[in-house]
């Protein structure tokens, strides 16, 4: 269990279970809402949302937690309690290098370390899976993500159209951003 800190609940970083779809969609649902306001149209928050934070897909998603290296499942932050206050997840790209796909807390939580525990966890996973370097994107402007992962040592490398519509109007760019492992 993580530190039992102040305010900070005592929680565990573990893989999810499957029981716990629910809980990791409303994490995530609203961490990205919040992380894209004024970013992202309301259509597209909401599009995004329903695509990948899908309790039967985050069910699939945790019961083959591992079968393929390019997902290696998703991981949760959860009190002693049981409830889940923060979701994560990563997979490789290739043999060295890993990939932080999702990374959502509470937002009644942040500043806490937790991000920090869940980022480790999946750290973990891709080093022992033989990952030298670590990838993320994030939205330009995502000003509750990039200052945490400036923080933990990511650098912005490449700028490039995100969240482009049909007819070609782009919504958002994005920063691929990565630090070494
Ligand atoms: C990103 C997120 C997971 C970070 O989790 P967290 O528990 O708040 O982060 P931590 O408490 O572990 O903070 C780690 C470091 O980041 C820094 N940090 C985090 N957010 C920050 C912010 N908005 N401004 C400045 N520094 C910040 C902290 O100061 C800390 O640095 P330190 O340890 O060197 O002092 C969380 O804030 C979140 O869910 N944000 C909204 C969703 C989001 O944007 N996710 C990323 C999408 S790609």
């Amino acid at each position: 269990m993580g530190e039992a800190d102040g305010d900070v609940p005592a929680y565990e970083v573990r893989l999810a279970r499957i029981g716990e779809e629910d809980a990791i969609c409303a994490v995530c649902r609203e961490g990205f809402a919040a992380s894209s306001e004024g970013l992202l149209s309301p259509a597209t928050i909401g599009r995004q949302s329903a695509l990948y934070y899908e309790p039967a897909r985050v069910r699939r998603e945790i019961a083959t937690a591992g079968d393929r290296r390019e997902w290696q499942g998703y991981v949760v932050a959860v009190t002693a309690s049981g409830q889940v206050v923060g979701a994560a997840g990563g997979g490789m790209a290739g043999p060295t290098v890993g990939l932080v796909l999702v990374l959502y807390l509470d937002l009644a939580l942040r500043g806490r370390g937790i991000g920090s525990a869940l980022l480790d966890f999946v750290t973990t996973q891709q080093r022992e899976t033989g990952a030298t370097e670590q990838w993320v994107t994030v939205t330009e402007g995502n000003e509750l993500g990039l200052p945490f992962y400036r923080a933990r040592g990511f650098v912005a490398r490449e700028r490039f159209p995100h969240f482009v519509a049909d007819d070609g109007t782009v919504e958002a760019h994005a920063l691929r951003m990565s630090r070494p492992l």
